[in-house]
């Protein structure tokens, strides 16, 4: 059960547990094979109980679905696909009953072609929403600009026949760049985030937060102008609906990535991009060096404010904030057969991309719920699921949650080739072996470890509140790290390596002090003058605490 004096706290966002949900492929209540608000619902009850704080609804509108839903077509309302607003606003209810906060996807970089004000821009030079997208005649501006989608997108310039003009996108050309010059633009996404803090949801996640502003002559990334129009954003939840958070997703180094949060008054939160890929980096290689440089280099962030970390989620595994050398060694390693990858990353999950290894799911998770920053967690990784590679981009991660043994794995009752994606149904990670129903009735089941996990982490605020101190070890495949907050200081260990590691730590300031370990509950020895010895079994680790 969350803890009910989170309710009240204006910085609950700085210890929750975060859970991403596509509401397309989570739990389907009508029987059409496609997952809708009311089957979300009707799993709060798991969520709870798995000790989830705050669900993350991945796009949830009117869409073509031609990018998962971040192709919006309205920005107020729900695809009827997925239900009513009404239906949305009882799983709200429902959520907050619980003590479950919601966000949502705010993505207002880019609308679908197919939104009215796109329908109404490309129409006509002289309809009142020409300039509300960023139009030419030439496909030559603002050439500094990288491409995203490099797989699908030879340009950010794409030709519009009945506009006779080129429009911008950063990302697919279905996806039409809004135009944040224009003063009408932003109002009217200040207008959307209104309607849904209306309705009573949490915050929002800002998709693609660094490209809203374009300037000639720079790579339109992180423009000071985009961020005022951020700024301006927070402004306005702050005045018109206090306490709404929100995430910025920005795939960038953590020197610009501290910018998002301004002076503490722009974004809450922001993903921790570069810190993901280095936590299987490190195991790949069996030695902590690239988190160590990782957590170092990372900036402190206004007290307000908390990063986001994850493992995994509905994208591909960016490989974007690593070195040329790391990430060829990564592809090798997680990505072999280019049927896995995708733009400038890899499209599998977190059990398959870890070998389906019992030990290293539980050391990465050990790690995401310990460093500094709130975890995101991604819906069926908790039980393991597996991947598709064959379908379609990222819809290879996309499959449908795997409930139990039952027939869809418990996601649809429609018939298997209406579902709007194939379950997963191979020996290794098939619904018939992978499923909540089996791993909640399961004591060892891996559910069971991590529920466990998060139970023991929201015991103890200081995961998301404490300092950060690195602890030298003279093994260079474990990483340790001190956690402090108000008095109360834990230890976390990880043995990166398939190897068990007897290591040394000088823990002079906590000489006299018996370990706990928070996890399993034993009582180690007590530290003395000499140094500490700890023995970790392979990809083995400890939260200890130290009083
Ligand atoms: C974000 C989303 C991704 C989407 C892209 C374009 O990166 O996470 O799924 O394709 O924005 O909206
Ligand atoms: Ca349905």
């Amino acid at each position: 059960m969350v803890d009910p004096t989170n309710r009240n706290d204006p910085f609950w966002y700085r210890t929750a547990v975060f859970y991403a949900v596509y509401v397309r492929t989570f739990a389907d209540a009508n029987g059409d094979g496609i997952g809708d608000f009311r089957g979300l619902t009707a799993k709060l009850d798991y969520l709870s109980w798995f000790g989830v704080d705050c669900i993350w609804v991945l796009p949830m509108y009117p869409s073509p679905l031609k990018d998962g839903g971040y192709d919006i077509a309205d920005y107020c309302d729900i695809l009827p696909a997925y239900g009513t607003l009404s239906d949305f606003t009882e799983f709200l209810r429902e959520s907050h009953d619980r003590g479950i906060r919601v966000i949502t996807d705010l993505v207002i970089n880019h609308t679908s072609d197919q939104h009215p004000w796109f329908q109404e821009s490309r129409s006509s030079p002289t309809s009142p929403k020409r300039d509300w997208y960023v139009w030419r005649d030439t496909d030559t501006g603002y050439s500094d600009v990288r491409i995203i989608f490099t797989d699908s997108e030879p340009s950010n310039w794409t030709w519009d026949d009945t506009a006779k003009q080129y429009f911008w996108h950063r990302f697919y050309r279905h996806q039409p760049d809004l135009n944040f010059d224009n003063p009408e633009v932003q109002q009217a996404i200040l207008d959307v985030a209104s309607f849904w803090a209306d309705l009573g949801v949490d915050g929002f996640r800002v998709d693609a937060a660094p490209y809203l502003v374009e300037r000639e002559g720079t790579t339109c990334d992180n423009l000071p102008e985009t961020h005022a129009v951020l700024k301006r954003l927070r402004a306005h939840l702050d005045a018109r609906h206090p306490g709404t958070i929100l995430l910025a997703e920005a795939n960038l180094w953590p020197e610009q990535l501290v910018d998002y949060f301004g002076q503490g008054d722009e974004f809450q939160l922001a993903y921790h991009f570069p810190i993901m890929p280095r936590m299987y980096l490190a195991l790949h290689e069996q030695n902590a060096r690239s988190l160590i440089d990782m957590l170092r280099r990372t900036p402190d962030i206004p007290p307000n404010c908390q990063w986001g970390v994850f493992l995994r989620n509905h994208d591909e595994l960016t490989l974007e904030m690593v070195t040329e050398a790391e990430r060829a060694a990564m592809y090798e390693a997680f990505a072999p057969v280019p049927r896995l990858r995708v733009n400038v990353g890899i499209r599998r999950r977190l059990a398959p991309l870890l070998q389906g290894d019992r030990r290293k799911i539980e050391l990465l998770h050990g790690l995401l719920l310990s460093l500094p920053g709130s975890p995101f967690l991604y819906y069926g990784d908790e039980i393991g699921m597996g991947d598709l590679p064959f379908l379609n981009d990222r819809d290879a991660v996309r499959t449908p949650m795997q409930w139990s043994p039952d027939r869809n794995g418990g996601f649809s009752r429609a018939e298997r080739d209406r579902l709007t994606l194939p379950v997963i149904e191979d020996p290794q990670y098939g619904y018939p072996h992978v499923n909540v129903e089996d791993q909640q009735r399961q004591e060892s089941s891996l559910l069971q470890a991590l529920r466990w996990l998060l139970t023991v982490r929201h015991r103890h605020p200081l995961f998301g509140l404490g300092s950060l101190d690195l602890v030298d070890v003279d093994q260079p495949a474990v990483l340790a790290y001190l956690r402090r907050h108000d008095g109360a200081t834990a230890l976390g260990v990880f043995n990166l390596s398939a190897h068990s590691q007897s290591i040394h730590l000088d823990l002079m300031p906590y000489i006299g002090i018996s370990p706990v370990d928070l996890v399993g509950g034993a009582v180690l020895d007590r530290i003395d003058t000499a140094p500490y010895t700890l023995v970790l079994a392979p990809y083995g680790f400890y939260w200890l605490g130290l009083g």
